[in-house]
């Protein structure tokens, strides 16, 4: 028991960035339909006022593809995501939290990243990405500055998103991508574009959709499994990352 005890952990990743539409609540839900298919309990919290996530667990909900070892929450105060990672850190309910934010500063997002022990922030390969990155990033330092001394505050990256090929980026996503490599903690795993991402966003979890598209009694439209699958795995590589800073050094460049 106390092995156990000292074993249990409840990490809690939060996407943040002061770019709208960057990828926050699509790479959270791609993160946690990665964590689910591994077994992990999971507990989405939405703290953004435009509940887009929330929108998605209620999706998931009505086409019967939010598996059980997936909860949610959609939290109106800091107080109460406080209450949510408490109550399943002592019940020891969930393996893994992650939160979506909102996209702007306010003190509930100081209070926010004071309960997170991981931050990204997505980054897609454009002029004005790179300037609201760079305005993210700078906002982050302040609030490490801001901390009381002693406290740690949580590790932040930034996952590069939406690229058209990832293992071959045109010449303009390349020039954003090597500014973002220079410039800013930027996980070594590319999230590519697929049309898989919007499906995943009608419907629900990753992984329950991969599972129903391939059950025999399933009549619906087919979509192409493979590309859900690879998104999986990639998932399972910017989690990695995250929750071990894998980013970008100079001398990778
Ligand atoms: N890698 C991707 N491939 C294809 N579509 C993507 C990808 N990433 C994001 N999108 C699409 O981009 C749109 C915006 O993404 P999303 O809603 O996750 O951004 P956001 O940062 O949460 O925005 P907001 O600031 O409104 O909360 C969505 O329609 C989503 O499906
Ligand atoms: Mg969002």
């Amino acid at each position: 028991m106390a092995d156990d005890e000292q074993e249990y952990n409840l990490p809690v990743i939060t996407a943040f960035s002061f770019k709208g539409g960057a990828g926050k609540t699509t790479l959270l839900a791609l993160l946690g339909s990665a964590a689910l298919v591994s077994g992990y309990r999971v507990i989405f919290i939405d703290t953004d006022g435009t509940k887009n996530l929330a929108s998605w667990h209620e999706a998931a909900v009505k086409n019967d593809l939010w598996p059980e070892n997936a909860q949610f929450h959609h939290a109106q105060d800091v107080e109460s995501v406080i209450q949510i990672i408490d109550d399943a850190y002592d019940s020891r309910s969930a393996d893994l939290v992650l939160l979506d934010s909102p996209g702007f500063a306010t003190k509930a997002l100081d209070e926010i990243l004071g309960v997170s022990d991981f931050v990204f922030s997505p980054i897609q390969m454009s002029q004005p990405d790179a300037v609201s990155a760079e305005a993210t990033r700078a906002w982050m330092l302040e609030y490490y500055d801001r901390l009381a001394e002693g406290v740690q505050g949580p590790v932040h990256c930034f996952v590069a998103n939406n690229i058209k090929n990832a293992s071959r980026p045109s010449m303009t996503e390349r020039k954003y991508l090597d500014h973002a490599r220079e410039q800013l903690p930027l996980v070594k795993t590319i999230v590519p574009n697929r049309a898989a991402m919007a499906l995943m966003t009608d419907t629900g979890p990753l992984g329950e959709l991969i599972k129903r598209q391939t059950s025999d009694d399933y009549k619906g439209q087919r979509v192409n499994v493979g590309h859900c699958t690879d998104l999986l795995k990639i998932a399972i590589e910017v989690m990695n990352d995250i929750l071990a800073n894998n980013v970008w050094e100079k001398e990778d460049a």
